[in-house]
């Protein structure tokens, strides 16, 4: 029997594998740790593309790590390890924190605080880094890395996920293998993606290794099952089960509505039509203290409302997504934003009205009627709506989980949403709901047809009724 337990593979292989893991990890004196079985398998694994998960608490964040460490010996092996925030990356007993436990004792690897990135005596490094904003995957362009790591890589966008595997050294250098690895829970915004990727083809291209909380002798399982409990019932089964299909979540607000679109054919192709303006929706995650952004893209024709483009990111000012928006080159009716886009931000002072019409987009200011009402309001408009399945892809799934919190003390639903990131693409259609009667109907002052952004040449300022946006009030 191998030493790796559950490897399944031809003798030679088998053989080799126990070769690599006795060289590379139990063998390395920076690796405190012996693997646990399914870490041994993955960190085994002679693919270039591999993928570890599935529960809370298997070690993935661990198996990363010593990932990571394997080839250091080398002076060509060059790691790069990564979150979607800083803030992860630093927590007590993540990645960051925990590869300072095992190499601080080592005063021959050299950390840079600044950069954060440990050299080793062979000249190896291993970097830490994450990718809040969309434009930080730019931070990561000239360099070459032989091993990027992607913890919580349901958490990324799948455009920075696809941007990264293509800074993967394309040659494999000497002995050291070009190798990315993702580990996550399923579940957030990459889950489908990652799904597609991994789970569902199960091919021998991208392995997945699946692993459980119960392969994790080193933590008890009573103590963490029990915490996770907590827990509502689609993120227990997607945290505790590790289950990446996905049941329609109880107390989900708007599921039997994308059912009944699904079922009558309306989440399918939808093509810009030319001869339609486009209407957009922002919702400003910032101003709720989380930065992000999503801009949804509607046509309509006839009652039917279409939405043809959804625009997520975060980080990023206005100007990124006015040029995104003037990069695909529709004919824009209007712009459409919550009522708080007239609140003065920190730093500037300026309001984000302000900003905007200094680019040329003047926004509607739609009114805040409260959640409820808001919600009754999608509910009253839900089935005009067709979305196209590809673009909207992550909308749709937001929608389709977007649900209530439970209240296990008083066993009931609360009537507030669970706080995930579901929400922003919530509020944006339910703001799109909100605001369409007053963008279709137009009982309010017309609203200036715009093709193109320009930001040398701002629309003329209107300075009455609720669409006036005015660059004054300085
Ligand atoms: N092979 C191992 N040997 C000893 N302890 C381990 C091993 N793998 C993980 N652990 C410990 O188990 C806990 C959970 O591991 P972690 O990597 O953070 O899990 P995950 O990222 O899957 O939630 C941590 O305290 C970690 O130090
Ligand atoms: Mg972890």
């Amino acid at each position: 029997m191998s030493i790796i337990r559950g490897l399944t593979g031809t003798d030679e292989y088998i053989a080799q594998a126990e070769i690599l893991l006795t060289q590379t990890v139990l063998n390395n004196k920076y690796i405190p740790f012996t693997p646990t079985p399914p870490q041994a398998v993955f960190l085994t694994l002679p693919h270039k593309d591999a993928f570890y998960g599935g529960q809370a608490g298997p070690g993935k964040s661990t198996a990363l790590l010593m990932a990571a460490l394997q080839f250091v010996h080398d002076k060509h092996s060059h790691a790069l390890l990564l979150r979607r925030n800083f803030a992860d990356l630093a927590l007590h007993g993540a990645l960051m924190d925990k590869a300072h436990e095992w190499l601080t004792p080592h005063p021959e690897v050299h950390w840079n605080e600044r950069e954060h990135k440990y050299t080793f005596p062979s000249g190896a490094t291993i970097s830490f880094g994450y990718m809040e904003a969309e434009r930080d995957k730019y931070r990561y362009q000239g360099a070459d890395f032989t091993f990027i790591g992607l913890d919580e890589a349901t958490q990324f966008f799948p455009t920075q996920f696809t941007y990264l595997f293509s800074r993967l050294r394309k040659e494999e250098t000497t002995q050291v293998p070009c190798r990315f690895r993702a580990a996550s829970n399923p579940g957030n915004i990459g889950h489908d993606f990652i799904k597609h990727r991994y789970i569902d083809p199960g091919s021998d291209d991208k392995p997945f290794v699946p692993a459980s909380l119960k392969d994790n002798p080193y933590i008890n399982y009573e103590d963490y099952s029990e915490s996770l409990r907590e827990l509502d019932k689609v993120t227990y089964a997607q945290l505790a089960e590790g289950c990446w299909d996905e049941p329609t979540p109880e107390g989900s607000y708007y599921a039997p509505f994308i059912e009944a679109a699904e079922n009558e054919g309306r989440l399918t192709s939808v093509m810009y039509d030319k001869n339609l303006p486009v209407d957009t929706w922002w919702d400003l995650g910032s101003a709720k203290g989380r930065d992000s952004m999503i801009v949804g893209l509607t046509q309509a024709y006839g009652t039917e409302i279409r939405f043809i483009d959804v625009i997520a990111g975060s980080g990023e000012g206005l100007p990124y997504y006015a040029k995104l928006l003037d990069e695909r080159g529709y004919k824009y009716r209007s712009h459409n934003a919550p009522h708080d886009i007239g609140v003065r931000e920190i730093g500037s002072g300026k309001t984000r009205l302000e900003t905007a019409y200094s680019l040329g987009i003047r926004f509607n200011e739609v009114p805040d009627i409260g959640v409820d009402n808001g919600i009754a309001q999608v509910r009253q408009i839900f089935n005009r709506v067709i979305f196209d399945r590809v673009k909207c892809a992550t909308l749709i799934k937001a929608l389709r989980n977007y649900r209530k919190e439970w209240n296990d003390a008083g066993q009931c639903w609360n009537n507030s949403p669970v706080k995930d990131w579901t929400n922003d693409y919530a509020d944006m259609f339910r703001m799109f709901a909100v605001g369409w009667e007053d963008v279709s109907i137009k009982k309010k002052p017309p609203i200036t047809v715009m093709t193109r952004f320009d930001a040398r040449k701002p629309p003329a300022i209107v300075t009455s009724g609720r669409y006036s946006v005015v660059g004054g009030g300085r």
